[in-house]
């Protein structure tokens, strides 16, 4: 997009619009060799060359986040060696090198995964001081009773150790929520329920649920800390908006600032 030169140098970090104007009217500034004086002038950051005393200058690759609505049998994973269906064929990487998935979701298991460019920001989101909630519907065997939900919400004991504290609740049919595991209604001795956790361990919801005797026959996440899938139909990706990046790279910030006081 073809946009005012000062504008350009201010964007590039080189000065201030006021200081890159005073840049040009000194003739240090230059666009496909030429020097350019004039305040109006317009460049395309992705055709024209602009430099400043003769070294190019170029616009900031901004970070990349989308969030994918996984479907199942796609493997988390950005390649695999057996050519098995992955994430990576369903996101814009040619368009954005470098980009992954935070965190992942099991093969069967559907739902919100971001996407970014932005290591740091990964970072903060996986670390477990972040306590970053993630809220899963699952379609269960049986239905749980008052004293499971108290379980899961005192933390259960997995092979690899106890759990944090969960939130569980039971969805009625009427439910949007409801409709994403059980599209036909809940069949048989089945239920409907909402889980929120904060950790991100291999299999947790799964393995949570079968510590309290119910079974997970199909699971979808529908809330990654801030974000929603908002309407992004399954096996589609979305960018996020400028709110949901500043959410997510405060997140990033505020991490990297504890580390560095603790170093
Ligand atoms: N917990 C699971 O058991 N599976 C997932 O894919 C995500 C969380």
């Amino acid at each position: 997009m073809p946009m005012r030169l000062q504008r350009f140098l201010a964007r590039a970090g080189v000065a201030s619009r006021r200081g890159s104007e005073k840049l040009m009217t000194a003739g240090r500034v230059c666009v496909n060799g030429q020097v350019v004086r004039e305040m109006g002038s317009k460049v395309d950051p992705a055709v024209d060359t602009v430099t400043v005393d003769g070294s190019v200058v170029r616009l900031a690759e901004r970070p990349c986040y989308l969030v994918l609505n996984k479907p199942e049998g796609y493997l988390t994973t950005m390649s695999d060696p057996y050519g098995r269906p992955c994430v990576a064929g369903l996101v814009p990487t040619e368009r954005y090198p470098g980009l992954f998935p935070v965190g992942r979701l099991d093969g069967d298991t559907t739902g919100i995964l971001l996407f970014t460019t932005n290591g740091n920001v990964a970072q903060a989101l996986l670390h477990p001081s972040r306590h970053v909630d993630k809220h899963y519907v699952a379609l269960v065997e049986g239905s749980p009773s008052a004293k499971d939900v108290e379980r899961l919400r005192r933390g259960v004991m997995l092979d690899d150790g106890p759990t944090a504290p969960a939130e569980l609740t039971l969805l009625a049919p009427d439910d949007a929520l409801f409709r994403v595991v059980a599209p036909e209604g809940a069949r048989g001795d089945t239920s409907v329920v909402g889980i929120t956790v904060h950790e991100g361990r291999k299999h947790q919801v799964k393995r949570m649920l079968a510590a309290v005797g119910h079974k997970v026959l199909v699971l979808h996440r529908d809330a990654f800390g801030p974000l929603t899938l908002r309407g992004c139909r399954r096996g589609a990706w979305r960018m996020l908006d400028d709110d949901e990046v500043r959410a997510l790279e405060s997140l990033g910030k505020n991490l990297n600032k504890e580390k560095g006081d603790k170093e």
